[in-house]
């Protein structure tokens, strides 16, 4: 019989997926379901899943002046990061599910804000700063730069996700088949009970299904999902007082075309 240190041992092995001669089956990636009361509808079975992306940064916000006012949404910025080859499937640097669905919050949390911002405090990892100390920069995006992360294959830098000028979302991957996403949101669901508040504690932002503008801007993309979110929700308008502001956030977008 084994003993609970074995045994616990022995479990810990068969999660670590990349243990030589013992690989799982491959398995096909499967879009996150919130356990909740609604889920996000699938992607059309004539979709292939071109990529899991990882992206960080802020989703930024507006208040009027008065304090019960709703914040009203202002678009987000973030980089990029290519998570496709972390999914469990068997190769040496996959994780196991929970791992790679940990994913989110340990970049929040321990990564810096891959973002020039007007006040540099508010980029270090988990930072609680009030959402308007984020100050405005005019060119946010830094130079292209993998994600290191300790007993985990490096993240590789995936590109950049912003609001044009027509409020509209974007998403321009680097690498092969230059993916581009133009969409418009579709649906939206409530997080899961227990996702990650982020340091300021407001919240996941919503998981959603976003689809292309059929505009002719985007690129081998037809849905993105954003789920796994952790962050992100606004500060209520009588903490932020009238204005803009910002809040960190991590999400997986999926991308199908
Ligand atoms: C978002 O907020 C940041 C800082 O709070 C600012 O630098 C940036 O310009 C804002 N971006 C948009 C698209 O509003």
């Amino acid at each position: 019989m084994l003993s609970t240190k074995s045994f616990l041992l022995a479990a810990l092995a068969a999660v670590a997926s990349a243990a030589p001669g013992c690989k799982p089956p491959k398995a096909t990636p499967t879009l996150p379901l919130t356990g909740g009361a609604s889920e996000l509808p699938a992607a059309p079975s004539n979709l292939v899943l071109k990529k899991i992306i990882l992206g960080h940064g802020i989703q930024n916000y507006s208040c009027a002046a008065d304090p019960t006012a709703t914040p009203v949404a202002k678009g987000a910025l973030a980089a990029l990061y290519d998570i496709t080859p972390l999914y469990p499937n068997g190769k040496p640097q996959s994780l196991s599910i929970d791992g790679f669905n940990a994913l989110t919050s340990t970049v929040l949390w321990t990564q810096d804000l891959p973002l020039n911002l007007g006040n540099p405090a508010a980029a270090v990892a988990g930072a609680v700063l009030s959402s308007t100390q984020y100050g405005a920069t005019t060119s946010p995006f830094k130079a292209p730069k993998d994600l290191t992360i300790p007993n985990l294959a490096p993240l590789k830098y995936a590109g950049r996700h912003y609001f044009d000028s027509t409020g509209t979302p974007n998403f321009d991957l680097t690498g092969p088949g230059n993916l581009k996403a133009h969409v418009v949101k579709k649906d939206g669901v409530a997080v899961p009970a227990g996702a990650d508040k982020g340091p300021l504690n407001t919240g996941a932002v919503q998981w959603l299904l976003l689809g292309d503008s059929d505009l002719g801007i985007s690129n081998g993309v037809k849905l993105v999902y954003r789920v796994v979110t952790a962050g992100g929700v606004a500060e209520s308008c009588s903490t932020t007082g009238e204005g803009l502001s910002s809040v960190p956030y991590t999400a997986q977008y999926w991308f199908y075309g």
